[in-house]
């Protein structure tokens, strides 16, 4: 069955989006999720299902294009076409063009990194050694500032920049949210914020094609086919999007892995024991936790989904929380069970804009809660549940204050 008439999901989604209830919206979720489909008002449509969400992703007839007419204004992308955004809000072809000379660059650059990640996160957990019991903001300390090192690290940005981009990624993150929730002046804000991004990238990027080196940016700016090359607006927004997409996501997989593992100790003490249960650990808190939990997309035709008919046009939010807990995929779905089997979450999407970057916050994940298991000794929380930053599409704890007998080398 499938609620339509008068919109009551209207009610628990509000539920959902209401702050107080951040630190904990899965019984929302699971309120909503009793139907496959919701109808929240004329046109903006609800999905639950784990099933119904995955076909989705996959489907043509979906987009996640701004379906508003481009800016007649817009500088030209390199399909000769007014630029529409970031490759995330791209529908096929020019997406798959901008993805995959995007892929080509900056997949054979992480590959290499996990050493690096792990001496990051050993560096960032090093400056509390030999403090005696204390007690560290896991959030400060440790999921801020390692994306931001990463991404920058990617790049070939010196370290003493990082904190420029850390200031750009908290600002340009709002640039992920559905246009039609930003206020005339957030959508001023951010259009100013952008251009800034874009004037302070222009020297590096120059520089780069003057002098390429071996990072990520010389190699988008002068590998592969010429004919396919990114111009220099689209590599600007394609490297803000990297570091917004892969900063305050992987901020909150680590937060929320941090409070996962505190709140199971017997998970704790297995992952001190066995740091080989650290991948199993980080797909766990994925399903269970996800720091994305819904995606957009605008139907191009008429769909049909659960047997409810959703009219071209129409705006349909994929609640990827909620699939990542549905019990017709998930046995004992509310568990936090990382030897669970077929762990298929919904927490990278899925389809033509599967997360490019979930190799990279896996092996981020992975190395930053390793050493929270091994390094901090008698680690428990002081406040939970948490603070929470009021977004609810990237969610996540504002701070994790972690109490510890010691940090150990
Ligand atoms: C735990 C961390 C992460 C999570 C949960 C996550 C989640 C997601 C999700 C759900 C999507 C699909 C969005 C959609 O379909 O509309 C996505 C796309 C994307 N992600 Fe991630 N992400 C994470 C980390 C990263 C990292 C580290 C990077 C890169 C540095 C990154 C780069 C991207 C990009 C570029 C896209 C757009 C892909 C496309 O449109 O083809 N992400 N991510």
């Amino acid at each position: 069955m499938t609620s339509t008439h008068p919109h009551p999901a209207a009610t628990a989604y509000g539920r959902l989006l209401d702050h107080s209830n951040r630190h904990n919206p899965y019984p929302h979720f699971a309120e909503l999720a009793k139907e496959p489909v919701h109808q929240l008002d004329e046109h903006n449509w609800l999905v639950t299902r784990h099933a119904d969400i995955t076909a989705l992703l996959r489907d043509p007839r979906l987009s996640a294009q701004n379906p508003a007419p481009t800016d007649p204004d817009a500088p030209l992308g390199s399909d000769g076409k007014p630029f529409r955004g970031p490759l995330l809000m791209l529908d096929p072809p020019h997406h798959d063009t901008l993805r995959q000379r995007t892929m080509d660059q900056f997949v054979p650059r992480i590959l290499g990194m996990r050493p690096r990640i792990e001496a990051m996160v050993a560096d960032l957990l090093d400056r509390h050694v030999g403090t005696g019991s204390g007690e560290i903001d896991v959030v400060a300390a440790l999921a801020y500032p390692l994306p931001v090192g990463v991404i920058c690290a990617l790049l070939g940005v010196p370290p003493e920049e990082e904190p420029v981009f850390h200031s750009f990624a908290g600002r340009l993150t709002r640039a992920l949210d559905p246009v039609e929730t930003l206020t005339e002046q957030e959508i001023t804000q951010l259009a100013v914020t952008q251009r800034d991004w874009r004037a302070y990238l222009m020297p590096m990027i120059e520089q780069r094609r003057a002098q390429p080196g071996t990072d990520l940016i010389s190699g988008l700016l002068t590998k592969g086919d010429p004919a396919t090359r990114m111009n220099t607006v689209e590599l600007a927004v394609t490297l803000g999007l990297l570091l917004i997409a892969g900063h305050e996501t992987t901020v909150n997989l680590v937060a929320n892995g941090t409070l996962a593992l505190l709140r199971n100790p017997d998970v704790l003490d297995r992952l001190r024991a066995d740091p080989d249960l650290a991948a199993a650990v980080v797909e766990e808190v994925l399903r269970y936790d996800p720091p994305v939990q819904m995606n957009g997309r605008h139907t191009t035709a008429d769909i049909v989904v659960a047997g409810q008919v959703v009219p071209a046009g129409d705006h349909v939010q994929l609640l990827l929380a909620a699939g990542n807990r549905d019990p017709r995929r998930f046995a004992h779905p509310d568990r936090f069970w990382p030897e669970r089997p077929g762990n298929a979450h919904l927490a990278f999407g899925g389809g033509v804009h599967y997360c490019l970057g979930a190799a990279l916050a896996r092996m981020e994940g992975q190395a930053a809660l390793t050493a929270i298991a091994s390094r901090l000794s008698n680690p428990r929380l002081v406040v939970d549940p948490p603070p929470y930053r009021p977004n609810m599409l990237l969610r996540g704890p504002e701070e994790v204050r972690v109490g510890y007998d010691a940090v150990t080398t």
